[in-house]
């Protein structure tokens, strides 16, 4: 295998590893690939800068080598809060009502981009294999072809690819695809997003597409594009099970719970993870149940994110009020039902919190993946599992048939769903566990690692031209 070239927007340096919950899976993700396979990881740094410079900050932790340079403020207001996550995010997972289109966001995403490109050429050698993620980056593989990049260069996206519908809602859409299609392999989490990619290119660029191949053809190029679910690093998440961290995390959850069953939710405060609909289920379980009040704990895990956009500023309000309103209408002295805590912990602490808890509900409105369920069924205790309350709409529950799968924006599916996650006997929880965990330990992150790269490297000429 050749050297490894990533390239994402966010960068795991050492010092900002630990809070893992505040990082979303795309940072543990690729931490894990590359100290698997080697190379180097460019990214930003996290940093604002006067004037850009461009200078390259390297670091070696923990057998990863981490090249990161610094953005300028208006870089990080137009490029990072402003096209990435006010226009790109809210647009992928289908909140058209959030998008916003302005123009300068679109002028320094572009800037940005070229940035990356400048900076990382000359940080890849002849031989490399270049990967690039996200949302952020999709038109990186163009600026460095424009550049004389002929190595192989992969993307892969972590979020949802939208409906053809929504997406052509975006000013200048055909431009980024096409500018897409200068990679090489495009990988997507799942075949529904996929599928809504090659019918926007069979039906908005004319592209011919080869579907058994998964081939896409324009003006003479060819890109594959193929689902590529990733997994968790789950051999190093189940031996943190085996630190001091967890064991103290897995005490003190027990003991505080007493003879509450726990419930557990862990999710960047992001309105996609649809946390304040996830208040109204469990608000319409106690309603409904109201002599169940006493046999549930619900601890929700949310480290604030993205907190210069309004958006994000808006939902932690709602989610605040609505967590408010059940805890008031719901506590006795001695009995609160909802824990809710805006800080992120580490992987050790999330497994001990994990198995201690005996329902995790992880109920997004629309997710690429969500890693959270699968890091929840790979902490459980063989013989006494717990039970994974999923939404249809994440990525995950198409490889995750046997979790009770609800639908997010339904209050009443959301209640009945963890009526029967309390009531599950030993036996079923067992039997569904049991399947579960081949898929969570099977298709791990090091095998998605492998399947993307081998194909990569496996494509038959790199898309140049
Ligand atoms: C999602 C995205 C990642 C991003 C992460 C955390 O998982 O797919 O690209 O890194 O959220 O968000 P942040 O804006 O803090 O990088």
């Amino acid at each position: 295998m050749s050297r490894l070239v990533v390239i994402s927007n966010r960068v795991a340096v050492p010092k900002a590893r630990g809070a893992a919950g505040a990082q979303g899976g795309l940072a543990g993700a690729l931490n894990s690939a590359l100290k698997q396979n080697g190379g180097i990881w460019f990214g930003w740094s996290g940093q604002e800068t006067d004037t850009f410079t461009g200078n390259i900050n390297v670091q070696r932790s923990e057998g990863v080598t981490t090249a990161t340079i610094d953005l300028e403020q208006a870089d990080v207001e137009e490029y990072y809060n402003g096209y990435a996550n006010s226009t790109l995010w809210p647009l992928f997972h289908y909140r058209i009502d959030l998008t916003e289109y302005e123009q300068e966001f679109g002028r320094g995403y572009e800037r940005v981009n070229e940035r990356f490109a400048q900076s990382v050429l000359p940080l890849i050698e002849p031989e490399d294999t270049v990967w690039v993620h996200d949302y952020h980056l999709m038109p990186l593989g163009e600026r460095l072809r424009s550049r004389g990049v002929k190595n192989r260069i992969g993307f892969f996206l972590h979020i949802p690819w939208p409906p053809t519908r929504l997406f052509v809602s975006l000013p200048f859409h055909q431009r980024l695809v096409r500018a897409m299609l200068h990679y090489d392999l495009i990988g997507f989490q799942t075949t529904e997003w996929l599928e809504s990619f090659l019918h926007y290119c069979e039906r908005e660029l004319g592209a011919t597409v080869d579907h058994e191949d998964c081939v896409v053809e324009l003006d003479g190029r060819k890109t594959v594009a193929k689902a590529y679910p990733i997994g968790v690093d789950y051999d190093h998440f189940v031996a943190q099970g085996q630190t001091i961290a967890a064991k103290t995390a897995y005490r003190r959850l027990c003991d505080s719970s007493r003879t509450r069953t726990a419930m557990i939710g862990v999710d960047r405060l992001d309105y996609s993870k649809g946390l304040p609909e996830r208040m109204d289920g469990i608000g319409r379980f106690f309603d409904t149940y109201p002599d169940r009040v006493k046999d549930l704990l619900f601890i929700q895990i949310a480290p604030p994110s993205r907190e210069d956009i309004g958006s994000y500023q808006k939902i932690r309000t709602m989610l605040e009020q609505k967590t408010g309103q059940i805890n008031g209408a719901r506590s006795d002295v001695d009995l609160v039902p909802i824990r809710y805590v805006n800080r992120g912990y580490s992987m050790a602490e999330l497994f001990g919190f994990y198995r201690a808890a005996k329902i995790g509900l992880v109920t997004p409105l629309r997710d690429g993946m969500n890693l959270v369920a699968k890091e929840y069924v790979a902490a459980q205790d063989p013989e006494d599992p717990g039970v994974l309350v999923l939404s249809r709409f994440a990525g995950a529950a198409l490889q995750m048939g046997e979790a009770l799968l609800v639908n997010p924006y339904s209050p009443d599916d959301v209640a009945h769903n963890i009526r029967l996650a309390l009531d599950m006997s030993l036996a079923e929880r067992k039997a569904r566990w049991e399947q579960l965990i081949v898929t969570v330990r099977d298709d791990n992150v090091l095998r998605w690692t492998d399947n993307f790269i081998t194909d990569l490297e496996g494509t038959t000429e790199p898309a140049v031209g």
